[in-house]
């Protein structure tokens, strides 16, 4: 007898890129680059990773000078250091990039392609919602150096065909290109093994969001679902476990494929109004994404519970809370938070809550808002999710 399936009728854009994920994995790049047919990378990461010993080994791998590195990535990337890494790509011939750390390395790597293909003319690419609601986001046509992605921690930008970089004043320009997502992405869980617990709780608050969102947001497909509901668990079980204290590299391994799953769900899904209000409040305020993601979510979650029960009580069940509810779903999020030592409130994290009336203005224009499940139409709704995390 047949059985009977129903789905709804969607698209899905499958994101290109080779995937190699295991313990000791980064030592697969000078292969990974000949499969490429690259000669001439440039190793794109942070003033402190660039004089680290892992990235000096990975330099001893691929006999590279130190013309091979640009330690330009700074939090929030800065379109300067994207203009920069195009001019040292450039003069140096670069054929590929390797971007090596967290978000900010993976997103400047992206800046810096785009800047090489389009000779520094970024800003004809920002990816805006214009006043009508709907979404701008040119495209740029030139071919692009092709990006190797090492990530230290789970930001998902080394999956995504999204990035954003801060301008002079602080604010975070998004831009979305497929052609500027990693091809080839290095899960390395003896690097993320090394970070420090708040650096990657952070990072992890992050990625659960990621899977949160593209759950319930209104690009959700049941191809995200399926790798969103797999990052949730991966996520909670090995987060949790690191925040009690296991260093594992079964722990280590289950948080790399955790954080990949979330950053693939997010491609079609995308994120929402959570995202929308971290990126435009974290450089205000001058922290990291991470820490304002676990600030924020469960405060979005609580906004969006109208709207979107059965997704976030899916979250609690994923979570393994033996109350699958919505509200437990909420309360694990923030005592995986705590357990981490990460802080509650956003005035723990020394944030003005002066900012938020012009911050809520921002907010209400980014893309994301209109991904949300909940509506929402006015500032003063943000200004108020904004006080009630402080
Ligand atoms: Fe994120």
């Amino acid at each position: 007898m047949a059985i009977a399936l129903s789905a709804p009728n969607f698209v899905y854009n499958n994101p290109a890129h080779r995937l190699v994920l295991g313990w000791g994995a980064r030592n697969s790049l000078k292969a990974e680059l000949a499969l490429l047919g690259a000669k001439r990378p440039l190793v794109v990461c942070s003033p402190r990773a660039a004089v680290s010993p892992e990235v000096r080994a990975l330099c001893d791998l691929l006999a590279l000078d130190a013309d091979g590195i640009y330690g330009g990535a700074m939090m929030h990337a800065p379109v300067a250091s994207a203009l920069e890494g195009g001019r040292r790509a450039t003069m140096r011939g670069a054929d590929s990039l390797i971007a090596f750390g967290g978000g900010s390395a993976s997103d400047l790597a992206k800046g810096i392609a785009l800047a090489c293909a389009e000779e520094g003319r970024l800003l004809d690419f920002v990816l805006e919602r214009t006043p009508d609601g709907s979404i701008s986001s040119p495209t740029s046509k030139r071919p692009k150096l092709p990006i190797i992605a090492l990530p230290t921690t789970v930001s998902g930008a080394e999956v995504t065909p999204g990035f954003s970089l801060t301008d002079e004043g602080g604010g975070k320009i998004l831009f979305r290109d497929a052609t500027l997502a990693a091809a080839v992405l290095i899960y390395d869980p003896e690097l993320m093994h090394g970070v420090p617990l708040a650096i990657m709780a952070a990072s992890g608050m992050n990625a659960l969001a990621h899977g949160c969102e593209a759950l319930y947001s209104r690009h959700s497909n049941p191809v995200s679902g399926i790798y969103a509901r797999e990052s949730l668990s991966c996520l909670y079980r090995s987060l949790y476990a690191i925040a009690t204290g296991a260093r594992g590299r079964g722990v280590y391994s289950e948080l790399a494929l955790g954080g990949y799953c979330a950053g693939v769900a997010i491609v079609n899904a995308r994120t929402a109004l959570h995202h929308a209000i971290c990126h435009k409040l974290a450089p205000a305020a001058g922290l990291s994404h991470g820490i304002v993601n676990a600030i924020m979510l469960p405060r979005v979650l609580e906004f969006n519970l109208a709207v979107a029960r059965a997704e976030i009580t899916t979250v609690a069940r994923l979570l393994g809370q033996p109350q699958a509810t919505a509200e437990g779903a909420i309360a694990a999020v923030r005592e995986l938070s705590a357990l981490a030592g990460l802080p509650a409130r956003l005035k723990d994290a020394g944030v003005s809550s002066a900012i938020f009336p012009g911050l809520a203005q921002q907010i209400l224009r980014e893309p994301g808002v209109a991904f949300n499940p909940r509506a929402v139409g006015s500032a003063p709704e943000i200004e108020a999710i904004l006080n009630a995390a402080w």
